[in-house]
């Protein structure tokens, strides 16, 4: 006969008969709420870099580009703004902004800023300048003067006329071209999902409307273009959007991105260096920059703008705009190339866009 069990383990026994069910539900409830987001995708590869030297010009398509906590490398340092007032000038208010090309010259380290000259067809406006300018060159060549990007002001160098002043031809009107570099003057802090009670850290940019990468996917684009397609005959190229990494994505699964929160880019093979960390913010919310051609900058009249603003208003935080990409901040710098591996690592249900202007 077994011995009569102490009332001890009488107790330990009607407790843990009651409280091992209770808890395993609330450990596998809860699990589950942390997975409501679904599984993560398969890994997939980056396919086309691209960085955009001049906010709103036209940009360029790297094989590789330098990654700094700020954004790419040269992505968005440059920006043109109105003069006196030193207030930023986009392809909202100037379409034919995506008509200025710049070109980089590696073995010079030498932007060239190029525009079609004004009552010419063959004529070219141009300049060039240190992409990679010292603080001695910037005294020399540019003067100190805070410009303003949305609301916000934040310390630029502000190149002199001598460089700049054909193309207030091409504006029709009184120009400075304006940089920034984090090395010699005060950042400028994330706002909106970046800001440091949201993002957990200080970090800031340069010239981006408001995060320092967007991550665009190629299955989300073929899915779009199927519907412009359908719609009005029509198919656009990416570059519309102006994303700094291009993915592949699971063609069976176009806008998985809605729920992408913690990336990870590695170089493929063995040899594999450190992987790179990003957080995304949020989803990136669009206005009618994209019906814009940046070879033309001609502006479709309806398209892509109509077709999104019919299923892609899918933001609760931003419910009138449509949104296609994702804002992210990188964790470190480091080195980033086309055929990168691309994963990624957390996934959220909870994605809710900030104004943040
Ligand atoms: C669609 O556009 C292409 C060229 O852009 C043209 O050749 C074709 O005829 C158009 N199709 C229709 C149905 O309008």
């Amino acid at each position: 006969m077994a011995p009569a069990l102490s009332s001890n383990s009488q107790a330990a026994i009607i407790a843990s008969a009651f409280f091992v069910p209770v808890l395993t539900y609330i450990y596998f409830t809860r699990n589950q709420q942390k997975s409501s987001a679904g599984p993560l995708p398969e890994s997939t590869e980056i396919t086309a870099l691209y960085i955009h030297p001049i906010k709103s010009c036209h940009g360029i398509s790297v094989q590789s580009a330098k990654l700094l906590p700020t954004g790419l490398d040269l992505d968005r340092q440059w920006m043109w703004v109105t003069y006196p007032n030193h207030e930023f000038l986009t392809i909202r208010n100037f379409a034919k902004m995506t008509l200025i090309r710049p070109s980089y010259d590696a073995q010079t380290d030498t932007l060239t800023v190029t525009a079609p000259a004004p009552d010419s067809i063959d004529e070219k406006l141009e300049f060039s300048i240190p992409a990679h300018p010292t603080e001695a060159w910037l005294n020399e060549h540019t003067t100190k003067n805070d410009a303003k990007i949305w609301n916000q002001f934040t310390p630029t160098r502000v190149y002199s006329t001598s460089l700049t002043a054909p193309f207030n031809a091409f504006f029709g009107k009184e120009v400075r071209l304006v940089y920034k570099a984090a090395q010699y003057d005060d950042p400028r802090p994330l706002r909106s999902n970046g800001a440091p009670e949201i993002l957990g850290r200080d970090a800031s940019t340069c010239f981006p409307d408001l995060m320092p990468l967007l991550v665009g996917s190629e299955s989300s684009i073929a899915e779009l273009n199927t519907r412009l397609k359908a719609a009005d005959n029509l198919t656009i190229d990416v570059r519309r959007f102006r994303p700094n990494i291009l993915v592949k994505g699971d063609p069976s699964a176009p806008w998985d991105e809605d729920r992408w929160k913690t990336l990870r880019v590695s170089p493929k093979g063995p040899h594999g260096g450190k992987p790179l960390v990003f957080d995304i913010t949020q989803r990136c919310a669009r206005c009618r920059v994209p019906n814009v051609d940046p070879e033309t900058a001609e502006e479709h009249k309806r398209q892509p703008w109509d077709t999104l603003m019919k299923y892609r208003r899918i933001d609760e935080g931003i419910t009138y705009k449509p949104c296609y990409g994702m804002l992210c901040v990188p964790r470190e710098g480091g080195k980033i190339k086309v055929g990168d591996k691309f994963e990624v690592t957390e996934v959220t249900s909870e994605h809710r866009y900030i104004a943040g202007f």
